[in-house]
C-alpha cells in the first residue's frame, strides 16, 4: 500500500510517499524562512501564496524521487486542520483535485496525528504511549490510546513552546527562528546567573504556561544598564533552563499518572520543533528513565513539518477503512482529543 502525503498548515510546503512496510519513497519539504524572515515571525497570507506557487512541483518531485506514478498509489491524505487556514485550503484543495483525477480515495488527516503517529513509522511502537508535542503552534501532553483515539493530559494555558522560544529570541535580538538562536546563544551563557520565575509552581495537573516566564525575561532585559552580549548569553540560559525544567517538571506528572495504569514498558515520544531542544531532550530523558519510560525521539527532520508524517497517518486510517468525502472542509481548529476546550 502506498500513500500521498501533503502537507501546508503552516510554513513548510511538503510532499511525500510513504509504504505500509514503513518505507519512505520520498520526503520532500520546502521551507519558507527566508520568505517570513524579514516579519520575525510567519505572515498567513504570504505562507499560503508560497504554498500555492510550490505545492504541484513538489507533489512531481516527489513522485519523480519515489519513481511511481499516479496508477501506483492507494489513496491521497492531506492535512485539513488545524493551521493557518489559507495554507491548510491550498493542501486540502490540491489533495482532493488528485484524488478526483485520479479516481483514489481522499484522507483528511489532522496535522496533530501526524505528529502523534510518527513514532509508529520511524519506531514501529505500539499503542498505547504518551506524546509530548511541543512546536511553534502547540505545547501539549497527551496519551496516544490508538488511531483516532487520544486523551489530553495537559497543554499550554497562554503560548505554545516555540512561540515563547521565538518571542525571547525577539526581545535579546538573537534572530529568527527563535529557538536555535536561545539554544546558540546559552551554549555561551551562565544559566544560574538570573532567577527566573518557574510556570505554575505548585500548581497540580500537568498544564504549561509560558507568557509569565516571558514577561519576567521582558522585566529583566528592561533592568539591565548594560546588556551586552554576555548579559543576553546568560539571560538566553536562564531562560532556556527554566524553560526545560518546566516542560520536565509538568510532563513528569502526565508520566506518573499514565505508569499508574500501564504496566509497561512505556514509552514518552517527543515531537515538534522544540524537541530539537538539546537542553530540553536531555532534562526529558533523565526524567522519562526516573518514570521508567524510554524516550523516544523521532528524527529532527520528522520531527518538525513534514508530509511523511501526514502520508502515514493517512496510511493508519485508510488501512482501518476511514476515507474522507470530496467536501471535507479544512479546519483551522481540530483538537485531537474530544470534549477538548481549546
Ligand atoms: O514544529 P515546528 O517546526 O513548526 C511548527 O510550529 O509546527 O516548530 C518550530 C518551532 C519554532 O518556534 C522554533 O523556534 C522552535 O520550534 N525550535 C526550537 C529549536 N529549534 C526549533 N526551540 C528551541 N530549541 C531549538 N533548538
Ligand atoms: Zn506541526
Amino acid at each position: 500500500m502506498i500513500i500521498l502525503g501533503i502537507e501546508t498548515s503552516c510554513d513548510e510546503t511538503a510532499a511525500a510517499l510513504v509504504r505500509d512496510d514503513r518505507t519512505i519513497l520520498a520526503d520532500v519539504v520546502l521551507s519558507q524562512l527566508d520568505d517570513h524572515q524579514p516579519y520575525g515571525g510567519v505572515v498567513p497570507e504570504i505562507a499560503a501564496r508560497a504554498h500555492l506557487d510550490h505545492i504541484d512541483r513538489l507533489v512531481a518531485q516527489a513522485f519523480a524521487e519515489a519513481g511511481v506514478g499516479l496508477a501506483d498509489i492507494d489513496a491521497v491524505a492531506a492535512t485539513c486542520g488545524p493551521g493557518l487556514i489559507g495554507g491548510v485550503i491550498v493542501g486540502a484543495m490540491t489533495g482532493k483535485a488528485i484524488a478526483a483525477v485520479s479516481g483514489k480515495p481522499f484522507v483528511a488527516v489532522n496535522h496533530l496525528e501526524g505528529h502523534a503517529l510518527t513514532a509508529r513509522l520511524t519506531h514501529g511502537l505500539d499503542f498505547p504511549y504518551l506524546l509530548l508535542l511541543v512546536s511553534g503552534g502547540h505545547c501539549q501532553i497527551l496519551e496516544v490510546q490508538g488511531v483516532g483515539r487520544y486523551r489530553r493530559l495537559g497543554s499550554t494555558i497562554d503560548d505554545a513552546a516555540g512561540e515563547a522560544f521565538d518571542k525571547v529570541a525577539k526581545m535579546l535580538d538573537l534572530g529568527y527562528p527563535g529557538g536555535p538562536a536561545v539554544q546558540r546563544a546559552a551554549a555561551l551563557g551562565d544559566d544560574k546567573r538570573f532567577e527566573l520565575p518557574r510556570p505554575l509552581k505548585g500548581k497540580p495537573g500537568c498544564d504549561f504556561s509560558f507568557s509569565g516566564l516571558k514577561n519576567a525575561v521582558r522585566l529583566l532585559i528592561q533592568g539591565q544598564t548594560d546588556l551586552s552580549e554576555q548579559v543576553r548569553n546568560d539571560i538566553a540560559a536562564c531562560f532556556q533552563r527554566t524553560v526545560a525544567e518546566h516542560i520536565a517538571d509538568r510532563a513528569s506528572k502526565a508520566l506518573k499518572d499514565f505508569a499508574d495504569r500501564h504496566p509497561g514498558p512505556n514509552h514518552l515520544v517527543v515531537a515538534g520543533g522544540v524537541a530539537a531542544n538539546s537542553l530540553l531532550r536531555e532534562k526529558l530523558r533523565i526524567m522519562a528513565e526516573g518514570h521508567g519510560f524510554t524516550l523516544t525521539a523521532p528524527p529532527l527532520r520528522l520531527c518538525t513539518d513534514n508530509a511523511a508524517m501526514i502520508a502515514w497517518a493517512g496510511l493508519e486510517r485508510f488501512r482501518l477503512g476511514h476515507t474522507d468525502g470530496l467536501d471535507f472542509a479544512p479546519r483551522p481548529r481540530w483538537p485531537l482529543d474530544p470534549g477538548a476546550k481549546r
